[in-house]
Order: structure tokens, then sequence, then C-alpha cells
């Protein structure tokens, strides 16, 4: 426990008191997220003991369901779902406390049953007039959810409002978003979630570059030549085409998870890790972010092609998709952080679906060694040392260096220092979902994203699309189960670099 006290980032991360009894009501109980996600991390929360001992669940949509068939519901979904074994005793601490309430909140008075269900908790449960509003419905229900609830705020209590992506649609309307918003909440009491910022390698990144002395006199650019920042998918739409075709790889990835991940690769140390701390020295990179030119960005869109082996369709063959779509399923960039840690050091950018395979990774490439006194062996050139920080699968960093082969003469190969989250803890890591329900429950914001970050966002993509409107792209261009198009690599061949393969 000593490092905890002495270093105030550590601290931050671990030392954790129980939540406050609430009541936590999720607006889109029938949908995917809830099944898949909130539910089953709410059970790992009950597992583990970590959620209030005062607590009450209240799931609301507008489908009809029974109290009893919704508990069925969310069951099955932990049976399916959850990542802990199904533990009877586990479930009905849990379900004890679960409700729900068929709502319409665009009618006068649609909130009542669920207002009434709320203080009941209160009497019955002990939750304390604290809520915990959890939006998992699409952005059109956002106004009459908050605003019906907004209208009928306690006096006493804690309210926190989490909402869910996509945060509007261009900067405009995320202001719009915001300003709702900020009708009824003050910004502390708004959880914006970026579930990126809920995995435990991206958080450990942060500790990575701020806990070890060793990596931050060299984080910058007299040392680091680049770096590639990779959110590749296998996996096509997954029959989510009403929200892909209007959102395209630059809304659903970049704006959000990929912008993030470039935010805390080139973020300056924080003073300490505080909400608002962490929050400002993100906002300070996305506003030094260079708005890359149309030269400095590629789009593509697949086409039919093979998935470990596996035929599979085009996009424009995918079901709900248009069969001239416009829509792109992958982006890469190269952008620049204009301030004097970065300038001149390309952060180049890539996501796109059905890839070869799942891989999220943040390689910081090095500048070469000035003079090696070696004679360079042509077959295998010495290679710059990267360090390459593996958010998904295989979680862990790795550091490539040049070793010596053993033998007579002097030749030399890349290998890796490599740390597994696996090997070293020996835990299944939990979801992002867990870490951010949590913290929402303790009222700590530092891993979601603020008004501000939010804005700044969907500023640098406004100006990276603007010109798409002009041109009409000749889609499909990468095959699925490639690397995207050609185009992303002639972006790299340019300046003399290439993307990472392995
Ligand atoms: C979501 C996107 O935000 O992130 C999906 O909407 C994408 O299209 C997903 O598949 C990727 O998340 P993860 O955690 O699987 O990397």
């Amino acid at each position: 426990m000593t490092e905890v006290a002495e270093n105030p980032l550590l601290a931050g991360l671990r030392m954790r008191r129980p939540p406050d009894p609430c009541a936590l009501t999720i607006f889109g109980a029938s949908g995917d997220l809830t099944q898949r996600k909130v539910m089953p991390a709410l059970y790992a929360l009950a597992f583990r003991h970590l959620l209030p001992e005062s607590f009450g669940v209240v799931g609301v949509s507008r489908t009809e369901m029974t109290v009893d068939e919704f508990r069925e519901r969310m069951r099955q979904a932990v049976i399916e779902h959850a990542r802990d074994e199904f533990r009877t005793d586990v479930w009905e601490r849990l379900a004890g406390g679960l409700h729900y309430v068929e709502g319409n909140f665009g009618i006068e008075g649609g909130e009542d049953e669920l207002v009434a269900v709320l203080n009941d908790l209160d009497e019955t449960h002990g939750t304390a007039g604290n809520r915990v509003y959890y939006l998992a419905v699409p952005p059109e229900a956002f106004d009459d959810i908050v605003t019906a609830m907004g209208r009928r705020r306690r006096a006493d209590g804690w309210t926190r409002l989490v909402v869910e992506k996509p945060f509007g649609y261009d900067l405009a309307s995320a202001q719009e978003l915001n300003a709702l918003l900020r009708t009824y909440y003050e910004e502390h009491e708004i959880f914006r979630i970026d579930h990126y910022l809920g995995k435990e390698t991206v958080q450990n990144m942060l500790v990575l570059r701020f806990a070890n002395g060793i990596f931050e006199p060299i984080w910058n650019r007299q040392f680091i030549d680049h770096v590639q920042i990779t959110v590749a998918e296998s996996l096509g739409i997954e029959g989510r085409a009403g929200f892909y075709e209007k959102a395209g790889a630059i809304r659903d990835v970049v704006q959000n998870h990929l912008l993030q991940l470039v935010a805390l690769t080139a973020m300056e140390p924080p003073i300490d890790f505080a909400a608002e701390s962490v929050r400002n020295e993100k906002v300070k990179v996305l506003k030094a972010l260079h708005t890359p030119g149309p030269k400095h960005v590629v789009r593509g869109q697949y086409g039919g092609g093979f998935i470990e082996g596996e035929e599979v369709p085009g996009y424009r063959e995918e079901e709900g998709v248009a069969a001239d779509s416009q829509t792109e399923t992958y982006v890469a960039a190269k952008l620049y952080v204009d301030n004097w840690r970065w300038a001149d050091t390309p952060f180049y950018i890539r996501t796109g679906k059905r890839l070869p395979r799942r891989e999220t990774t943040i390689a910081i490439q090095f500048k070469r060694a000035p003079h090696p006194p070696f004679e360079v062996d042509l077959e295998s050139p010495l290679r710059p040392n990267v360090l390459l920080i593996h958010i998904q699968p295989d979680e862990g960093v790795s550091l490539a260096i040049g070793a010596k082969v053993p033998g007579q003469g002097l030749s030399i190969r890349t290998v890796h220092m490599d740390f597994l989250y696996g090997g070293a803890f020996r835990v299944g890591l939990p979801e992002a979902y867990e870490r951010l329900i949590l913290d929402c429950l303790l009222g700590d914001a530092t891993l979601f994203t603020r008004a501000d970050e939010v804005e700044e966002q969907w500023a640098i993509v406004d100006a990276m699309v603007a010109p798409w409107r002009r041109d009409r792209p000749h889609f499909p261009n990468y095959a699925a189960g490639t690397w995207g198009p050609g185009a992303a690599d002639e972006l790299l061949h340019r300046d003399g670099r290439s993307w990472r393969r392995h």
C-alpha cells in the first residue's frame, strides 16, 4: 500500500470507498446494450460486492412487459453475457431490487409511474433519493427523457446522468445536446460514455507513462519518430445498418475512441488523477490537433472477401445498406499535435471493419539509432525500437529491441520484451462497463468525456468530413479480410514509412 500513499496517480485509481445508496434507472432496457453490457456489468459488480448495500435498478422501455418477464430476460442476459459463473445467490441479491416500467416520456405525466417506483425504492430499499439515469436510447429519445426527469428533480439526494454514444452527429448537434443536458444538470452530474476509457489497458497507458520514470523523458519529438494507432475489427456491421449508414467509421470510432487514444498518448502529465486535471490535459491535446487536409485522410468501404477462410459479403450487400452506399467503413489519417512536445511528429490513425483481425494497438516508434557501429546486414536491417501497447486482444505492452543473434558473426535481430496482463496478474480483466458504472456510482467522472472534450472531437471530425461532400469515392475499395485501401499505405509510404504488420 505504500506506493498508493506516495503516488497520487495510483491513489486515484485504487483507493475506493463504497458507493452511496442509490437507484439506477436504465432507459432503453429492452435494448441490446442493456442485455449485452449493462446488466452483465451490474452482475459482475454484485458478484464482487462492489454495489451499494442499498441499491435498486429500474428498467424502462416502451416494450410491454411485466416485472417478472423483465427479470427473466435480464437473468438470461446475465447467463449469456456475464464473465462470471451464474450464481443464484448473487443474482437474487441483484434481482430483489430489479423493477420494470413501461414508459412514454413524450406525453404529459409519462414519467409518473417511474417516479412512483423510484420513490417506493427509497422506502423499501433505502436508496435515499439518489438517482442515476442511464440513457441507453437513441439520441432522438434524449430530449423527452431528460426534460421529463429534469423537471421532476428532487431537492434531496444527488442525481447523475449517464449518456451513451453517439453524442450527436456533428459539432452543432453535440452543442445542442450539451445545452439540453445543462438545462437540468450540471457538468459534474453528466457522465458521457466512451467505453474505451473503461478498458484496463487504456487506463494503463496513464500508469505506464506517469508511474514509470523512464518513459516521460523520451516521450516527445526528440526521440519518437511517429505514432501509429490502430483500431481494427474483423467483424462487419452486425445488423446495425440503420445506425451505421448514417455514422460511418469516422463518427462510430474516430470521433470518440480513436481521438481519445490520441489524447491519452499525447497529453501532458496531469497534476493529479482528478477528473478535471486529466480532462483538462486531454482537451489541450484536442485543441492542438491540426486538422488534416484531404490528402491526409483516406476512407474506404469493404467489398466481399474472406475472413479467416470464410466468405463474407461486401458492405453494400449487408442487410439495410443502400446498394450505392457512400458510407465509409474504414478511415486512416495523419494528424499532427501542434505543440512543443509533438511538433512535426505524425500520429497515423486507422480504423476499419472487416480487416483481417481484431486488434487495437498504440505503437510508439522511436527514432533509429543514430550511428550503429556495426556493419549493416542488408538482409535484416537494424529496425527502430517500438513500444507497442496492446489494448486488445492479448492485452499487454511489448518493447521491440535489437539483439545479437548467438553465433560467430554479428547478426542482429529484433526481439520483444513482453508484459502480458494474463501472465503477470492471472486475473480476468474487468469489462469496461463495470469500471464505468462503478465510477459513476462513486461520482468519479475521470473516465467520462467532458462537454468541451466531446465538442473538440466533433470539430475535428467536421473538418475532416467537410471535403467529402464534394466528391464521390470509388467504393468498394478494399476487400474484406485485407488491411484497407491502397491509399492508406500510400499515406505512409509518401513519408518513407509503413503501417506495422505483424
Ligand atoms: C463501438 C462501435 O463504439 O465500439 C462499434 O459502435 C465497435 O462499431 C465497437 O464495434 C468496438 O468496441 P470494442 O470494445 O469491441 O473494441
